[in-house]
């Protein structure tokens, strides 16, 4: 069933109305749900029109339809990529056997955990980026902000029909606590550290889309390789949402870094290092970017878990989540004997030491993770370039400002170094943004709204969204 039905409460393409006590446990948990996105979604901005893009179908390329829409009417729905026939479980004990339909008992708590887990993340983003629509640099990036907040809000939804449908009670119980914790709250903080970091600058908001969207992207390809059908179906459909985040991300970073330099240009500024003089044109200075991106990266490094972990082992055994491309990767799916090289730190020095591979599947995830963010790296470095600027940014090295996994108690540099404390305490400063980096940040956040118009600090960006060009009224902000 490709396309999707709106006559509904809540737009499906899961058959919700043949299923009453599933359609009326949703229509209860609803109108917490808006009332969650009224008191911890975007604050203001709520009665605007903002021009947004709502799928329509699931099936690849034209599967969405862009619309002016109030916020609070945003169709969320239940979205699944179309079923794949006969599919089987592509790895784990079961290899090979035909992907469940129903919850296996055995692995009852195991799958609820894990929807649990990804479903927190996604309402604790929304609630991290809730003010920024205030400082946004112009309708462009508003809109871009907005529509990734009511995707990550929909994917809430995709986690908690799961948990409706699946898990009875128990998942009804679990959805009211996905809107109960809250980002940065000290009693009920959400789940993972990275999400309940503030996102209080538009920096900090294009690091956590490149950075820890891609964490997300991530473990929904992992989720999507799931013997849990409805699982896997539901993260297929996610990814295709996931795609927008991270390019927003990116290409954020892309408009800041051509800003900066071409305004360093214009000024005769050659030392990028000259941190000073490049504020003082009220732009973002390409060290505190570095600072900056060293901060997210290493943050969101700490969402992959221990590198050898047990519970990862039992889910990819259960065939319950997977790797990154599992059914691209050639081997037996089931890592009986396979050996994995791992980074350690053992007397003194960083070795790799091969480890059974079914112990090291986080380790593996954090290794295509890493790819992954070096071609992103590589991408914006091409821009600085672009200008003739002598600088680079790099991806800090694995085990610097780390809080879980084997390097958490080390002091290690961007550059791999190791440190004792005491010289550690000397120059850490120089590799994490300061306060009065964040206070310069903080002090170029002004709103530029109109149409058209962008803040000091950004470029505009090379084409519009949803065949709009850049300088449209992406925000109907008057009305
Ligand atoms: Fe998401
Ligand atoms: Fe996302």
């Amino acid at each position: 069933m490709a396309t999707v039905n709106y006559d509904t409460l809540i737009p499906n393409n899961v058959n919700l109305s043949t299923d009453l006590r599933l359609q009326r446990a949703l229509e209860k948990w609803h109108p917490k749900f808006l009332n969650w996105w009224l008191q911890r979604g975007p604050t203001d901005f709520q009665t605007n029109e903002v021009y947004l893009r709502t799928a329509i179908g699931v099936d690849r390329g034209n599967w969405a339809k862009f619309g002016f829409v109030r916020m609070p009417d945003y169709r969320w729905g239940i979205l699944l990529a179309p079923a794949v026939e006969n599919r089987k479980i592509p790895f784990g004990e079961h290899t090979g056997e035909p992907a469940w339909q129903e919850v296996p008992g055995e692995y009852r708590g195991l799958i609820r955990r894990l929807l649990v887990v990804q479903g927190d993340t996604e309402p604790a983003s929304v609630e991290q980026q809730r003010f920024l629509g205030h400082t946004a640099p112009s309708l462009y990036d508003m809109r871009n902000l907005f529509q990734v907040n009511v995707e990550e809000a929909r994917h809430l939804w995709a986690m908690v029909y799961l948990l409706h449908k699946y898990f009875g009670r128990d998942g009804r119980e679990e959805a009211e606590m996905l809107l109960e914790r809250t980002s940065g709250d000290e009693d009920k903080p959400r789940i993972l550290g990275a999400f309940n970091e503030e996102t209080p600058d538009w920096l900090s908001f294009f690091l956590f889309t490149s950075f820890t969207d891609r964490d997300g992207k991530m473990q929904l390809e992992c989720l999507a390789q799931s013997g849990f059908d409805p699982l896997s179906r539901t993260c297929r459909f996610m990814l295709t949402e996931e795609g927008h985040h991270m390019f927003v991300g990116k290409s954020g970073i892309e408009r800041i870094l051509a800003r900066t330099c071409q305004v360093m240009n214009d000024a005769g500024i050659s030392d990028p290092t000259d941190e000073g003089a490049v504020r003082a044109l009220d732009v973002m200075d390409l060290p505190t970017i570095q600072r900056k991106m060293n901060f997210h990266f290493s943050v969101t490094l700490d969402l992959f878990g221990s590198e050898i972990s047990t519970n990862a082992a039992n889910a990819f055994t259960a065939g319950i989540k997977g790797r990154f491309h599992e059914v691209d990767i050639a081997d037996d799916h089931r890592l009986l004997n396979d050996n994995y090289p791992l980074l350690q730190y053992e007397n003194g020095r960083f070795a790799v030491n091969q480890v059974p591979a079914i112990n090291a599947i986080n380790a593996r995830l954090l290794d295509d993770y890493i790819d992954d963010c070096e071609n992103v790296v590589t991408a914006w470095n091409k821009t600085i370039a672009k200008s003739n600027i002598d600088f680079a940014l790099s991806l800090p090295h694995r085990a610097f400002n780390r809080q879980i996994g084997s390097f958490a108690d080390l002091n290690v540099t961007p550059a791999g170094g190791v440190l004792n404390d005491a010289d550690w305490a000397a120059v850490k400063h120089q590799f994490l943004p300061s306060r009065e980096d964040l206070g310069y940040i903080l002090s170029l956040m002004k709103a530029s709204l109109s149409a058209g118009s962008y803040a000091s600090w950004i470029a505009p960006p090379k084409n519009g969204v949803g065949g709009k060009p850049g300088n449209f009224e992406y925000v109907r902000i008057t009305c």
